[in-house]
């Protein structure tokens, strides 16, 4: 059970005050009839809310997908440091929080939701969910350092990491799929090879491609297919 002005705001009718002012001037329906009380309570699981006669459905789940820029860090709260949840201007925050992390210099693709199932089942070591990484690199990379990454290279773990793939895509750079997400892992892989990293963005999450529409700092919410996709990424 939810505030109906809570409701009407968290499905982006309006700011609190604007959407109390509709509730007041009449064009919110509950369940087929006017309802003018900003506190009332509805079931946003049952009850049919309408605002100027259209039904608002509540999404339980939300689904974002963020282009990190670098210079923020992957978490809900920071004392110090801006946060990627600083950078979502959604009205519905609670219980949202950054799928996986990103390292505060680190670019790219980052799922942002509130659905934990799915969240924590992407991360799952067990799930081998493929994450694409665009990579520059301080020094050429060599074909046998490309084929020492696809094959699994030490990087100080118990294991090496699990075959990869990675493509040169000029002197200094490389794409690079990994299905683990180990702490630095990319940037330690390439520590491996005897190389650095010069700079790094995620492209890809599972099926998730980042929308080259996106500008670093930008976001949007996923289509529903998109998140159908994640789904079947889990199986
Ligand atoms: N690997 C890294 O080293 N850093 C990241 O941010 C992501 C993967």
């Amino acid at each position: 059970m939810m505030r109906l002005d809570k409701f009407l705001t968290e499905n982006e009718i309006g700011s609190r005050s604007q959407v109390k002012e509709y509730i007041k001037k009449g064009m919110v329906k509950v369940n087929g009839v006017i309802c003018r009380q900003a506190e009332f309570k509805v079931d946003e699981t049952k009850d049919e809310v309408m605002y100027s006669d259209k039904i608002i459905k509540y999404k339980p789940y939300l689904y974002y997908m963020l282009n990190k820029p670098q210079g923020v860090v992957t978490a809900t709260k920071d004392n110090v440091d801006k946060t990627v949840m600083d950078l979502l201007a959604v009205d519905r925050k609670k219980d949202l929080f950054p799928v996986g992390r990103l390292d505060k210099d680190t670019e790219g693709l980052l799922l942002i939701t509130n659905d934990g199932e799915l969240g924590h089942t992407l991360l799952s070591p067990k799930k081998h969910v493929f994450k694409r990484y665009y990579v520059q690199c301080g020094k050429e990379i060599s074909e046998s350092d490309r084929i020492a990454l696809e094959q699994g290279v030490d990087i100080g773990d118990e294991k090496n990491t699990l075959p990869a793939k990675a493509v040169i895509t000029g002197s200094n750079e490389l794409e690079l799929e990994i299905c683990e997400g180990r702490f630095h892992q990319v940037k330690r892989m390439l520590q491996a090879v005897d190389n650095n990293v010069t700079f790094l963005k995620r492209i890809t999450f599972g099926s998730l491609v980042l929308d080259k529409d996106l500008r670093p700092g930008e976001f949007r919410e996923l289509t529903d297919e998109e998140v159908e996709l994640l789904r079947k990424d889990i199986g």
